[in-house]
């Protein structure tokens, strides 16, 4: 609001539900102990951003770690290095204070950043691996992943659009 300037396009969270954090203890082989669960699943509670430019996605990652209550514990950077199958994002594991009966305790926060763009291959790939019954499917796999370079393509010219629209692009420090 301050710059005039959509940064955040839409999100989304959830919060895991126990089974699927039963489910994912059992498939990691860990105990179902409190314990397990704090030190090995860092996605129980899961925001998504997404962002409409490539460029954003750093703006967004610059404001929130000059944020003094929020911790940038862990980044893992799919979009400078997508995974094989073109998954593109950037995720942080942040700390965020939460204040409860037992005193102040730091939460994990699983945070993927992506443009709309990047969403609308991850949730179509998504649906992919989750859906029974598509015939061909690992044909439809090996097509995702090569259209993820178009989507990259895509993401940089329309940055390039948003350079010469936005004379001064906003930066956290502007
Ligand atoms: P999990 O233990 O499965 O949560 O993953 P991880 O510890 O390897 O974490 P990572 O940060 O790589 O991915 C976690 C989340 O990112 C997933 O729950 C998805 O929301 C998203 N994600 C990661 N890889 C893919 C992918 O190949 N396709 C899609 N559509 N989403 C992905
Ligand atoms: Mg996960």
């Amino acid at each position: 609001m301050r710059y005039g300037y959509a940064l955040i396009d839409s999100k989304q969270s959830r919060i895991k539900s126990p089974d699927s954090i039963v489910g994912k203890l059992r498939r990691k082989k860990l105990p179902l102990t409190f314990e397990a669960v704090f030190n090995n699943l860092h996605d129980i509670a899961g925001i998504r951003l997404i962002v409409r430019f490539v460029s954003d996605i750093k703006i967004v990652e610059d404001l929130l770690a000059t944020q003094a209550d929020i911790k940038v514990l862990k980044v893992k950077d799919y979009v400078h290095h997508p995974k094989a199958n073109g998954y593109q994002s950037l995720h942080l594991i942040l700390g965020v204070p939460v204040y409860t009966v037992d005193g102040p305790n730091i939460i994990e926060v699983e945070l993927q950043i992506r443009t709309i763009a990047m969403n609308f291959w991850a949730s179509l790939e998504h649906e992919l691996n989750y859906k029974k019954n598509v015939p061909d499917q690992v044909t439809l796999q090996r097509s995702l992943t090569k259209k993820a370079r178009l989507i990259t393509k895509l993401d940089q010219e329309m940055d390039d659009i948003k350079t010469r629209m936005y004379q001064q692009p906003p930066t956290p420090e502007s």
